[in-house]
């Protein structure tokens, strides 16, 4: 992601937006301004490599660009936020360039060392009263004269806003889902053909045209009994002898904003599995337009319980009721994950629990202590919808050991655990009268 150009015109819309909504924070600090470095990578230990930069998000929110490394930013109540861009030169690494766009959106100084782009800083901050730093404060020597270091009055108003999209992020979405979706369709392709784990991940990253150490999160590419592994982070070079069943979980990212999507697939389509696969899919689709402001989120976790109850019952996994599965807790070990959560800057974005912007916590359901987006529906958020439905031996042993492992059919549950599971994830942009689908229309125009 080197200089993307933003010529969508939303850029500079999205900077004020921002702006005011870091004018409130500080206001609930009483501080007039921010330091918020980009941040630096640590060495690993006794060593002189670093793992892949990943900026402080609230820097990224105003700096759609990873290529910032040791940059820091002046965020100024009723003033444009001024940039402190760190250029070095060096003949080991390229030093970054300063794309045209942060021009246009703050006041800018470059310095080729990080003194002395320090000591500009720490003369700016003379003529501010109190002063807060929001971001990693370790990386930085603290000599600084500042109020508060990351202080929960501030960043939990940030906090809360984020899980509104500008439009400007709404169109990094859209692209980080289309670049994903690239990947999805190559990847699947692979897999019909017969590809090893390794060979789907590997079509995926050219596809989608994605470096590994810049995707949104690691590839889950899970063949077989894997895909009941829930974060499955292993590529097998060589394929399975037997194949059934394919999941991948991947996404994509654009001006530092993700899409998280998986789907899943039979091996031999029209088998049970692969009804079983269309018959979660519809259910997942069925949830997605139920999406509206105002709606609770707990409520549509609780019903797609529901709906895998009936799952669990139609299929045979189960020989009680579909109320029973649900009642007597058995959807639990073969759901046991939220049903989505807040997307953005990180893949699991901050702010799903806040029911107001002091912080205050809507706490998930005593049944589901995973759920991790408990907060109402509201215009301009995005979200994942990713039911699952898994055969996880340590969840299923569980069951086993049971009064409610009375009720299940075992015969059926072993048949079906070389398959995995079954995940289907889509994003979506909650709007003003009900909801946008940010994947499946990519996956029509794309596939
Ligand atoms: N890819 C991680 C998740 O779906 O939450
Ligand atoms: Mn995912
Ligand atoms: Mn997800």
């Amino acid at each position: 992601m080197t200089n993307p150009t933003f010529d969508d015109g939303d850029f500079l819309d999205h900077v004020e937006t921002i702006r005011k909504q870091w004018e409130h924070a500080l206001a609930g600090n009483s501080s007039d301004a921010a330091v918020v470095p980009a941040g630096a990578m640590p060495m690993y230990f006794q060593d002189d490599q670093a793992p892949a930069f990943h900026p402080n998000p609230h820097f990224a929110r105003f700096y759609p660009d990873d290529d910032c490394e040791h940059s820091v930013l002046l965020v100024r109540r009723a003033d444009k936020p001024k940039l402190y861009f760190h250029r070095e030169a060096s003949f080991w690494y390229q030093p970054p360039s300063l794309p045209d766009w942060a021009g246009d959106a703050f006041d800018v100084e470059e310095h080729d060392n990080e003194d002395a782009l320090m000591k500009s800083l720490v003369h700016d901050l003379a003529d501010f009263g109190r002063v807060a730093l929001v971001g990693p404060a370790e990386s930085y020597d603290l000599n600084l004269p500042l109020a508060a270091v990351n202080p929960k009055n501030v960043v939990n108003r940030l906090q809360f806003a984020r899980a509104l999209k500008t439009p400007f992020e709404q169109a990094r979405m859209r692209e980080a889902t289309e670049i994903g979706v690239r990947g999805h369709l190559a990847a699947r392709d692979t897999f019909r053909e017969g590809g090893s784990e390794f060979d789907i991940h590997m079509a995926y990253l050219a596809a989608s045209r994605q470096q590994e150490s810049k995707l949104p999160y690691p590839n889950i590419i899970a063949l077989n009994e894997h895909a009941g592994i829930l974060h499955y982070q292993h590529y097998d070079r060589t394929s399975p002898a037997v194949s059934r069943s394919f999941l991948i979980d991947a996404g994509g990212r654009s001006g530092g904003y993700h899409s998280d999507i998986t789907r899943t697939y039979s091996a031999n389509p029209g088998d049970e599995f692969d009804d079983l696969v269309t018959a979660l899919d519809e259910k997942q689709r069925a949830a997605v337009a139920m999406v509206r402001p105002g709606l609770a989120y707990v409520d549509l976790h609780v019903h797609m319980h529901r709906e895998i109850a009936e799952l669990l019952a139609r299929f045979k996994f189960v020989r009680c009721s579909a109320e029973g599965a649900y009642e007597r807790s058995i959807t639990d070990k073969f759901f046991p994950h939220g049903l989505g959560h807040l997307l953005g800057l990180q893949t699991h974005d901050v702010g799903g629990q806040f029911v107001n912007e002091d912080g205050d916590i809507g706490e998930p359901p005593e049944r589901f202590p995973k759920l991790r987006f408990t907060r109402p529906l509201e215009t301009d958020q995005v979200f994942t919808v990713e039911p699952g439905l898994y055969f996880i031996p340590a969840l299923l042993a569980e069951l086993a050991d049971s009064e409610a492992g009375r009720d299940v059919n075992w015969e059926k549950i072993e048949a079906f655990t070389p398959y995995g599971g079954v995940r289907i994830e889509d994003n979506v942009l909650v709007t003003a009268d009900g909801v946008e689908n940010l994947t499946r229309p990519a996956f029509d125009r794309l596939g």
